[in-house]
Formats: structure tokens, sequence, C-alpha cells
């Protein structure tokens, strides 16, 4: 599951989510089944992003503010263990909103309108002539995420990389005006796993689109999202042969369902013919039932005890508090402004 790159060497891992919903599947095979692993090699900071949330939300904030406590649920139902991973709120680390600042002057307007993810979120968010300032410039921020804890390996998706990109360049340049290596350059850890389609097969995954299975779904939620999910429309008879290629229960099959060789007997049958879709999609519930049965009974228990939440988060932010201020010393020092 851990892609390409040494795990034996300890590194220091950040990684994020935005707190602007519950988190679901395609979070779960593409990045919080990694983190579990990766929280007994190494060094591992999660960052709950409420204020890059906040950048695109600002209008409507009980969409971050709301989900916070959600995610860190989420986070905990699915193994992540706080003795061994930090866990921690971005607007409780005032370093990071100042290490903005200072980076903000080493990036261009133009650098910033070129990152291909922040121009093709632009476009889908329908933007236009009125970007949030916040917006354009949330590489700058998510790059002070990074080096705020020094991290040298950050897993995320690939839609993540040009902000990787924009970090390391961010990086150079504040080492070469201090004359010495004060920042890491990072790494992505890309997951193996290829990102899980929405259920409806067609459109990203999203919540007002209702197209995903979050973790904290209930039995009869993902009962009927599989029920819906988009499979082969030729397939019209049990008899006739089926497509699996862009048919979403096999992709959901692939990825969750523990036997290998049971998903390529099945795959056979359906291609053959004579294997319908009501019982493809029978098989694939029970394997998610069974999956996200226990994850959601551990949300709702961490759920039902904020302050046990609150207490993990803020414990988190603490710890968190420090380091990035040690880093935004030394960026300090390099433009001369530790002086009082
Ligand atoms: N931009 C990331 C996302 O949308 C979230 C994020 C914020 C992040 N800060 C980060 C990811 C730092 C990795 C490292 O998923």
């Amino acid at each position: 599951m851990i892609d390409k790159q040494p795990a034996d060497q300890p590194e220091i891992i950040l990684t994020g989510d935005r707190a602007t919903g519950p988190l679901h599947l395609g979070h779960y095979v593409g990045s919080l089944r990694q983190r579990v692993d990766l929280q007994n090699i190494h060094d591992q900071t999660i960052l709950v992003a409420d204020m890059q949330g906040l950048t695109d939300n600002a209008h409507n904030p009980t969409k971050v503010s709301s989900n916070i406590l959600n995610v860190v649920a989420d986070y905990l139902a699915v193994g992540i263990d706080p003795s061994k991973t930090t866990i921690c709120l971005q607007s409780q680390l005032p370093a990071l909103a100042e290490l903005t600042m200072y980076y903000s002057n080493l990036v261009t307007i133009a650098r910033l309108e070129r990152n291909p993810t922040v121009k093709s979120e632009i476009q889908s968010k329908g933007f236009e002539r009125s970007i949030p300032a916040g917006f354009l410039t949330y590489p700058i921020s998510q790059a002070a995420d990074i080096t705020g804890f020094n991290a040298t390996l950050v897993p995320v998706g690939d839609d993540q990389l040009p902000m990787l990109e924009q970090t390391n360049e961010i990086v150079r340049k504040v080492n070469s005006l201090a004359g010495k290596i004060i920042l890491n350059e990072c790494r992505p850890l890309l997951s193996n796993a290829s990102r899980l389609p929405s259920t409806d097969g067609k459109n990203k995954m999203s919540k007002t689109m209702g197209n995903t299975i979050n973790l904290g779904s209930s039995e009869k939620e993902i009962s009927a999202a599989v029920k819906s999910m988009y499979t082969d429309p030729t397939h019209l008879r049990v008899e006739d042969p089926g497509n699996i290629e862009g048919n979403v229960v096999f992709t959901y099959l692939d990825a969750f369902h523990p036997d290998t060789s049971y998903v390529n007997e099945l795959k056979e049958h359906y291609q053959r013919g004579g294997l319908g879709d009501g019982t493809t999609k029978k098989i694939l519930e029970e394997c998610l039932q069974e999956i996200l049965r226990p994850i959601r009974k551990k949300r709702a228990e961490y759920l039902g005890d904020k302050a046990q939440l609150i207490e993990i988060l803020s414990g988190g932010s603490q710890v968190s508090r420090e380091k990035t201020q040690r880093v935004l010393f030394d960026v300090k020092d390099t433009f001369g402004l530790n002086i009082l």
C-alpha cells in the first residue's frame, strides 16, 4: 500500500484535509488507510485545514466550523491513533498564517494563476472574475502548512502535486535567501490505489450531488447508494455479456473486496453473461456494510463525546504550535526580523 518510497527511514509527514464535509470512501481508499499504516513508521501530523476550507466558503462558514469535529471523528474511527499521529487545527497555529504572509512576497500572481488545480477549481466553482484572494493564494498557505512542520513527505492525491511543486519553489527561495538550508523540500507520497469514482460513475464525488458513501453513512444509505450505482447500461438481461470497464460496482469490488480471485471470477462471469447487476450489487453491499459497520459505530461513539475530541485536537494543536513557531523563527531570521 505504501508507494515506492523507502518506508524504513523515519520521515516527517504532514498531510491534511479541508474541513468542508464528512470524509467518504474516496478519502478512505486514497489516503486514510495509508495514514493508518504510516503512523507506525513515521512522525506523522494531520492538519484539519479549516482556514483553507474558508477560502471558498467564507459566505457559509458553518460548512467549515460544523465539520471540524466530524473530520476528527472520521480519523479516529478508521484507526488513526492520537498517541502516534498528531492531529491539529490549522486556525490554532498562528505561525502558519505568519509564514503565509512572508511567503506571499516570494510568489507572483502569474505563478498562482498557472496552478492547474486552482485553475480548474476556479472554473468549476464559477468564480470567473470574483476569485477570493484567499482562494487564489491558498497554495501559499498550504506551503506554510507543509514547511511549518518541515515535512519531508506529504501523502496526497495527484491533484495536489501542483501545491507541492509550489511549496518546493518557495523552499528553494527561502533557503537561497538564508544562504543555508532552513527548510526541507518535500516529496509527495501518492497512494497506489487509483481514484475511486463517485457512485454515479460520472461526476466528481460531492456531497451535494449525493454520489458519495460517507464513513458515517447509515446502513440504509449504503444500501441505497449501492443500488443506484452506475453499471453497464448495455447490460439489459442477466444472460447478456456485460462490461466491467467503467462499471462502478466492479471498481468498488476491486477497491474493497478482500478476495481478489473471487472478484476476478465474478468479472469473468459478468463478461460471459449470466451474472445480474442485482447479484453483484448484493455482494458489494455486504462487503461495504461489513467494512463500514465498525467504523460507523466508533465514529458515533467519538461524536458522542465531543469533550474528548476537543481535548485531542487541542493537545495536538498545542504540540504543533510549538513546532511551527520554531520554523517561523528561522524564516523571520532570514528576513532579519528577529530584532526584538
Ligand atoms: N489541499 C488539501 C486538499 O484539498 C488539503 C490540505 C491543506 C493539505 N493543507 C495541506 C494537504 C497540507 C497536504 C498538506 O485535500
